[in-house]
């Protein structure tokens, strides 16, 4: 221990997943900071993620996960192609109450540009983006929820590293995505690169756990297979938030046992 350092101890204590109050998530806030327009780090997003969809026939998936959804429909919307059914697990009852909302009434204006760079990249996307959310069911509930094996590809944006200050719990929901798709399925994530805990708005602190391509190879490269990881350059157009840029990773779940 740092006997020099004037902080009270508390300070130090990592903070938990649990020790957050996700129900409370500033929905309306995040959305004004992030989603009411397409920044150049979505356009970055939406390419990488795009790829991987266009790989795969239309409907080709039979059931797709969206990992702690959020309010961001872009990548619902990018799913609507080649998945079925794609379930947006979420634990934040102010987040699910967005989601049901716009599925239900019809997406927010401000995301019809997403929608069109989406359906722009992906022809097989149908026409309105409403038909694209169809497939969407939201699904309450945590990583700890999840079924191994049950998808056969896995979607997580900005999340493991969001939402704890714990190293610990990061790897383990990392390890929860991988096990969530079955054998040989696919895995597709965006973390915020060295970003630490953060405010949005002039509201809490939400914990992070600052990661960078070594963290994640190290987590992940035991777990998978065919990794890659590609980095976009820092968002000057969003909040400062303290990351240096977004990190973009593909991986399969070996055929054998793994994710363990
Ligand atoms: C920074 S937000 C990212 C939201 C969205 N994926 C996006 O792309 O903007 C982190 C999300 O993770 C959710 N979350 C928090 N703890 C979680 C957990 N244990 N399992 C799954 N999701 C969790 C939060 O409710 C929140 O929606």
């Amino acid at each position: 221990m740092d006997r020099t350092d004037p902080r009270p101890r508390a300070e130090h204590r990592a903070r938990r997943n649990r020790d957050a109050d996700w129900n409370a998530w500033p929905v309306v806030d995040y959305l004004a900071e992030n989603y009411r327009r397409l920044h150049p780090c979505d356009v970055g997003v939406i390419h990488h993620h795009s790829a991987v969809y266009r790989s795969y026939a239309p409907a080709a998936l039979d059931r797709t996960l969206e990992l702690g959804a959020g309010p961001n429909l872009y990548p619902l919307m990018l799913a609507g192609a080649a998945s079925r059914r794609v379930d947006a697990l979420e634990p934040s009852a102010a987040n699910v109450r967005y989601l049901r909302h716009q599925l239900v009434h019809g997406a927010d204006d401000s995301w019809q540009p997403f929608y069109a760079l989406c359906r722009s990249l992906d022809p097989a996307l149908p026409e309105s983006c409403a038909d694209a959310l169809s497939r969407v069911r939201v699904v309450p509930g945590t990583a700890d929820d999840l079924t191994p094996g049950r998808y056969d590809l896995a979607s997580m944006n900005f999340v493991a590293e969001s939402v704890t200050e714990d190293f610990d719990e990061f790897t383990a929901l990392c390890a929860a995505f991988v096990r969530s798709v079955r054998p040989g399925g696919r895995l597709l994530a965006s973390f915020m690169e060295q970003m630490p805990s953060y405010r949005i708005g002039t509201g809490p602190v939400w914990p992070a756990c600052p990661v960078d391509e070594a963290t994640l190879r190290g987590v992940f490269a035991l777990r998978t297979t065919g990794l890659r990881i590609v980095r976009l350059a820092k968002d000057r157009t969003l909040p400062e938030y303290g990351d240096t840029g977004v990190l973009l990773l593909t991986a399969e779940r070996p055929e054998g046992p793994a994710g363990e």
